[in-house]
C-alpha cells in the first residue's frame, strides 16, 4: 500500500499530491512588498522538491501590517504580476500554491532578523503599530496604539481585498494568519486583549475579529478553493489561551467554511515553550479527533518516519515542514524513496532519481 504521507488530498475543488506543505516563511527580501527573483527561486525550488502544497509566507494585507520593511505585501495591484509568475511555475511543478494574509499588529515595525529585529527608528521609518490594546509585547516595544472600531472596519476590508488580490494572482489556497502574536492572534488571547468593547472580554468577543475576516475573506474566495486559518492553539502562558479554547474556536470556524486549522503554538506573551520533535502535533490531534475539522501539524517535524506516522496514525490530516525545507528543498522527493513511494520527479532530473 502507498504510504499514507503520498496519498492525494482532496479540499473543495483542490487536490494536494501529498500530505507534505512548505510552512510560511518570511524571506525579508521584499522591497515595498513587491516578490521578487529570491521569492520566485526559493519558492519554485520547493515546487520541484515535490511538496504538495507551498504556503507563501506571511504577506501583508497593509503597509502598517509589515513586521519588517521587508516583508511580502498584498496590498495592492501592482504586487499580483510577480505573485502571478511564482504561482504559474508551482503549479506547473503539479504543486498547489497557497499564501498566508497577515497583519503583524503590536509586532510590527521591527528590523529584519539579520538587521537586528529591532523596533524601527524614526529615520528607519518606524510606523505606530496597532493592536486590540495598547499593550506592547515587549517593554523595550513602542506602546501600540488600541484599535477603533474604524481601523477595525478598514482591517477587515484589508483581509478582504488582499484575498481577492491573491485570487487574482493564481493562489489556490489561502491561509489566514491568527498565530503567534500578530494582530488576529492578539485579539483571541485575554493576555494582549483587555478591551472592553465588543471586541474584548468574552470568548465570544475576542474571536470575533478573526470570525467577520473570515466572513469577508470568504466573500471573494471562491466556495470551491480551501481557506486555511493558522493558530497558536496555546499562549502556554497562565491565564492565557488555551487548548481548550482552540478546540471550541475550531469547530466555530468549520461551521463557517474553513477547511483546515494549521496549529502551531505560542507567540503572544513571552512563555516557556516544551519544545521538541513534534512538540504541536497534539494540537492538530484533538482538534482533528474533536470538532472534525482536517487539521494541519507543524513544530519539529524533520524527518521521513516522523512526517508519516503523523498522518498513518490519523493524527493531522497533512504536515507542515519549515526549518527542514531550508535544509532539504527536496524533502519531499527523498521521503518518497525513504518509503519506498514511486513519485514523479522533474524531467529534467530524472537521470538522478
Ligand atoms: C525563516 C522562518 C520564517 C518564518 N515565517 C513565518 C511566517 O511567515 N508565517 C508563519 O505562520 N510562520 C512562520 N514561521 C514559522 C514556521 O512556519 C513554523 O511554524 C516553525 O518554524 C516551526 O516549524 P519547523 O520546526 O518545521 O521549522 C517561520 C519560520 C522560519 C524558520
Amino acid at each position: 500500500m502507498k504510504a499514507s504521507l503520498f496519498q492525494p488530498l482532496i479540499i473543495r475543488s483542490i487536490t494536494l499530491k501529498n500530505r507534505i506543505a512548505v510552512s510560511p516563511m518570511c524571506q525579508y527580501s521584499a522591497v515595498d512588498g513587491f516578490a521578487n527573483d529570491w521569492h520566485l527561486v526559493h519558492l519554485g525550488s520547493r515546487a520541484v522538491g515535490g511538496a504538495g502544497l507551498i504556503i507563501m509566507e506571511a504577506s501583508a494585507v497593509s503597509p502598517e501590517g509589515r513586521i519588517t520593511p521587508d516583508d511580502i505585501g498584498i496590498w495592492k495591484d501592482e504586487h499580483i504580476p510577480f505573485l502571478q509568475r511564482i504561482t504559474s511555475f508551482i503549479t506547473s511543478q503539479g504543486t498547489v500554491p497557497g499564501i498566508q494574509l497577515a497583519h503583524a499588529g503590536r509586532k510590527a515595525s521591527h528590523q529584519s532578523p539579520w538587521k537586528g529585529a529591532q523596533p524601527l527608528a524614526k529615520e528607519e521609518g518606524a510606523w505606530q503599530t496597532i493592536a486590540p490594546s495598547a499593550i506592547p509585547f515587549k517593554d523595550t516595544d513602542p506602546l501600540p496604539e488600541a484599535m477603533s472600531k474604524n481601523s477595525i472596519i478598514k482591517l477587515i476590508s484589508d483581509f478582504k481585498s488582499a484575498a481577492a488580490r491573491a485570487l487574482q494572482a493564481g493562489f489556490k489556497v489561502v491561509e489566514i494568519h491568527a498565530a503567534h502574536g500578530y494582530l488576529l492572534n492578539s485579539f483571541l488571547s485575554p493576555l494582549s486583549n483587555r478591551s472592553t468593547d465588543e471586541y474584548g472580554g468574552a470568548f465570544e468577543n475576542r474571536t470575533r475579529l478573526l470570525i467577520e475576516v473570515v466572513h469577508a475573506v470568504r466573500t471573494v474566495w471562491p466556495h470551491d478553493y480551501p481557506l486555511f486559518v493558522r493558530i497558536s492553539a496555546t499562549d502556554w502562558a497562565d491565564g492565557g489561551w488555551t487548548i481548550d479554547d482552540s478546540v471550541v474556536l475550531s469547530a466555530v470556524l468549520k461551521n463557517i467554511n474553513v477547511d483546515l486549522i494549521d496549529c502551531s503554538s505560542g507567540g503572544n506573551v513571552a512563555a516557556k515553550i516544551p519544545v521538541g520533535p513534534l512538540y504541536q502535533t497534539a494540537f492538530a490531534e484533538r482538534i482533528k479527533k474533536e470538532t472534525g475539522i482536517l487539521t494541519g501539524a507543524v513544530g519539529m517535524i524533520n524527518t521521513t518516519d516522523e512526517a508519516e506516522s503523523i498522518i498513518s496514525n490519523e493524527r493531522a490530516d497533512i504536515v507542515l515542514l519549515a526549518r527542514q525545507f531550508l535544509r532539504d528543498p527536496y524533502f519531499p522527493l527523498h521521503a518518497a524513496k525513504n518509503l519506498g513511494v514511486d513519485v514523479d520527479w522533474p524531467n529534467q532530473y530524472l537521470r538522478a532519481k
